[in-house]
């Protein structure tokens, strides 16, 4: 699919590397887009990078509560303000939040700007820079306004990864751990030996761990672009990300992480995958395990219910005729996206993984 080829630079030193962006802002006009956090640390190596271009910058404040359109407006604006024509490109420096604002940006702007993504996270890198998913969130819920826009190519700096909080490492590893389960037990089973390596972020086994998910997920998007294979598709790339979208919303993106909130929703998923009769408890035990190595949150903060999983759920956009679908695993290694699941399953999922379990609490 024409648009949907692009190259992914993974490596490390890669924003010492002048021969990697330039070639991409055609148009000699850059609108460098970052936030408060990765600015000071990284922008000016960008700049570095851009020599002859004009550049322009947007700072945006940092945090999941600000991908919002408020945020995305500002990008707008300098774009407007600085008279800058589609043929300019926007470059997103950050994690995910930052992609997936800047990418809207750029889809919005006369139509469609450039888009060169430059992800500083673990989660960015294996996830959120590469596929064209681009969007903000909406107090209804999360990444409810967006467009699937692909970059002109994307930078992931491995060495970026060094000034990274351990948490947000951790929060990375969760969707490393979705590829092993939705397509490859193999990769699974050698993230089973290696969690330790990652963790103290070994650069041979981050250099895997992010070559591989970038392997799957391109493979995926290439396969079903817009989401719209109904048997499985792009949308197996969500596996826990329903519980987990409800938690992020429901709570104000205040309480959970985006990756962790990933974390239990894999569990949640995989709890489910146990009540359909599909998943053995020894597999379960496996991905429990693997998450508990990871350091990942297993259960839901104490403020999530029940009601407040069903209120925010059926909104995910997977949902068809009103009728919310689920991806659930079938094996490690093997996902499916169903419209039948069990409802009293559902049901006794939440309640095992919400206060009500805990006697309230
Ligand atoms: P994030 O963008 O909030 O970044 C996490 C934190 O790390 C922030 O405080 C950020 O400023 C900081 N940071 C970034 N790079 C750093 C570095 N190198 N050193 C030190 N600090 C650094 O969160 P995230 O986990 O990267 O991304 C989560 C977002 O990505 C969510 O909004 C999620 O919905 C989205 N996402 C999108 C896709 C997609 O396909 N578009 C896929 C997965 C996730
Ligand atoms: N992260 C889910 C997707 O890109 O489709």
């Amino acid at each position: 699919m024409e648009s949907c080829a692009y190259p992914v630079f993974i490596g490390a030193g890669l924003l010492g590397d002048a021969r990697v962006l330039r070639p991409f802002v055609e148009g000699g006009v850059a609108m460098l887009v970052s936030n408060e956090t990765v600015a000071p640390l990284f922008a000016d190596r960008v700049r570095g990078l851009l020599g002859d271009c004009r550049v322009h910058m947007v700072n945006l404040p940092d945090g999941e509560r600000h991908k919002t359109l408020d945020s995305m407006a500002r990008i707008i604006n300098a774009l407007a303000e600085n008279r800058c024509g589609r043929d300019a490109t926007v470059i997103a420096l950050g994690g995910g939040v930052v992609g997936d604002v800047a990418g809207f940006a750029a889809a919005c702007y006369q139509r469609g700007a450039g888009l060169v993504q430059i992800p500083t996270t673990l989660l960015a890198q294996v996830d959120a820079a590469v596929g064209g998913k681009t969007g903000v969130n909406h107090a209804a819920g999360k990444n409810l306004i967006g467009a699937f826009y692909q970059p002109k190519c994307v930078i992931a700096d491995s060495d970026t990864l060094h000034s990274l909080d351990q948490r947000e490492l951790r929060a990375g590893l969760a969707e490393v751990i979705k590829y092993g389960l939705i397509r490859d037990a193999g990769f699974f089973a050698w993230l089973e030996e290696n969690m330790e390596k990652l963790l103290r972020r070994d650069s041979d086994a981050l250099a895997r761990a992010i070559g591989q998910s970038c392997r799957h997920k391109a493979a995926v998007v290439a396969a079903d672009e817009k989401e719209n294979t109904a048997a499985g598709g792009r949308a197996l790339l969500n596996l826990g990300h329903t519980f987990a979208h409800a938690m992020e919303a429901a709570l104000d993106y205040r309480a959970l992480l985006h990756g962790e909130a990933v974390a239990v929703g894999l569990l949640m998923a995989a709890d489910l995958s146990r009540r359909m009769g599909w998943l053995g408890d020894g597999a379960v035990a496996r991905i429990e395990r693997i998450i508990g190595e990871a350091g990942l949150p297993a259960s839901p903060p104490a403020a999530m219910t029940v009601e407040k999983f069903l209120r925010f759920m059926p909104m995910d956009k997977k949902s068809r005729g009103g009728k919310m679908r689920l991806v659930l695993l079938e094996e490690i290694g093997r996902a499916r996206v169903v419209a039948d699941h069990d409802a009293d399953g559902l049901r006794a999922t939440l309640r095992a993984f919400t206060a009500e379990r805990r006697g309230g609490v």
